[in-house]
């Protein structure tokens, strides 16, 4: 490979991982975590109810008509360290409706928490980000949150927030949920691991680059297209990472192969570059899974023969065999540890964003040796569809 990047040890062919790439990554721009996801939605009253109902989150926060907001409702919902905003429009025109028109749900905005939107802000516009949002104080009763944001791809933005003078629940404007209802139980779903973005064929090495120059990222794994494929389609990706190693964001682009990509089925019915899937870390995925397939979250299934040949491909990583298949969980090993990993099918009708659910053991990787059979799982559910 003549990527300078790419020089640490294969673990996998294609796959190229970069053991310092937490080093390399710049300060200039120190990100401390994701302070929240925001969601825009066709109808946000019963996305936060789903939510909540069937993934265990919790409603904490409310904007809308009876607070004043006249052209859009918002509602926060938290669980452990993730934060979810789903917001609809209220009436027809403005960028809100265009969205949800143009793309059906999906991610607006991946925010950062920080703690100088000012600086955030200037140092990534002066190395080319386009601004969203100039650094703006929100101030209310509970104290002063300062916001600004950029773009980056499709029409996804990243906010930069600092809450250190705000003592409210999300945000001035926002009602606390008093007493919210009571969340589902059983799951437990901790923090955001990965936000996957998926960008048009010949783009990610310009995202890479964005967040590598304009963030202060430094790439962690490379996987070319020899290694994500099945005999029908294929795709590339680059792992992207901030300096604390806590943000990871995987950049997706299609690949020529005999059928089409997910990635381009993706940009078909999306209409627009933008956020694949975002992968929430769990330390039980076991009971989590469980809890969340008997409230009717649907994931994809693997066929039995992935199991036959797992065992001796990723050794015991601490639950049966039988469990495993029993709830379509998979499993991967690396030098470092192994992890164990579900995907959902799209969780609004067009076949768009999904969510992982991820437990590390060691392991910073992806899942690499379950890409292929992943991807013919996926595949499956693209016929069905008529998008293969
Ligand atoms: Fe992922």
């Amino acid at each position: 490979m003549t990527d300078t990047l790419t020089r640490g040890a294969a673990n996998q062919a294609g796959a190229h991982v970069n053991p310092n790439a937490a080093a390399e990554a710049q300060d200039f721009l120190p990100l401390k975590g994701i302070d929240h996801v925001e969601f825009w939605v066709g109808n946000a009253k019963q996305a936060a109810a789903y939510y909540r109902a069937l993934w265990g989150f919790t409603p904490v926060a409310y904007a809308g008509l009876e607070t004043g907001v006249r052209d859009r409702a918002s509602y926060v919902l938290v669980q452990n360290d993730i934060r979810f905003v789903f917001t609809a429009p209220l009436t027809p025109d403005g960028e809100l409706a265009e969205h949800v028109r143009q793309h059906g749900d999906g991610v607006h905005d991946i925010a950062f928490a920080v703690d100088d939107v000012a600086s955030a802000w200037e140092e990534t516009t002066k190395r080319g980000a386009r601004s969203a949002l100039e650094p703006t104080d929100y101030a209310g009763q509970k104290g002063t949150l300062r916001r600004s944001a950029i773009h980056t791809y499709g029409e996804v933005i990243h906010s930069f927030i600092d809450r250190s003078d705000y003592h409210g629940t999300f945000a001035p404007g926002y009602h606390k949920i008093k007493t919210p209802a009571a969340a589902a139980t059983g799951q437990s779903l901790l923090e955001v691991d990965h936000c996957v973005g998926n960008v048009a064929l010949g783009d990610m090495n310009r995202f890479v680059d964005f967040y590598k120059d304009v963030l202060g990222f430094s790439q962690l794994i490379h996987y070319d297209d020899k290694v994500i494929h099945t005999e029908y389609s294929a795709l590339m990706s680059k792992v992207m990472q901030n300096g604390n190693g806590r943000i990871k964001f995987p950049i997706n682009e299609p690949a020529a192969g005999k059928k089409k990509s997910q990635i381009q089925e993706f940009l078909d019915w999306y209409l627009d570059e933008g956020t694949q899937h975002i992968a929430l870390r769990t330390e039980d995925i076991v009971g989590t899974v469980r809890a969340l397939k008997a409230r009717g979250v649907e994931f994809l299934g693997m066929p039995h023969a992935y199991y036959q040949s797992l065992p001796e491909r990723v050794g015991d990583v601490g639950v049966p065999m039988q469990t495993l298949e029993e709830l379509g969980i998979e499993a991967d090993r690396d030098e470092e540890g192994y992890l164990l990993q579900i995907f959902t099918k799209p969780v609004q009708d067009r076949p768009t964003f999904f969510f992982e659910i991820i437990e590390r053991h060691g392991s910073r990787g992806f899942g690499v040796g379950n890409f292929k059979a992943l991807f013919e799982a996926i595949e499956i559910e693209q016929a069905k569809r008529g998008n293969l």
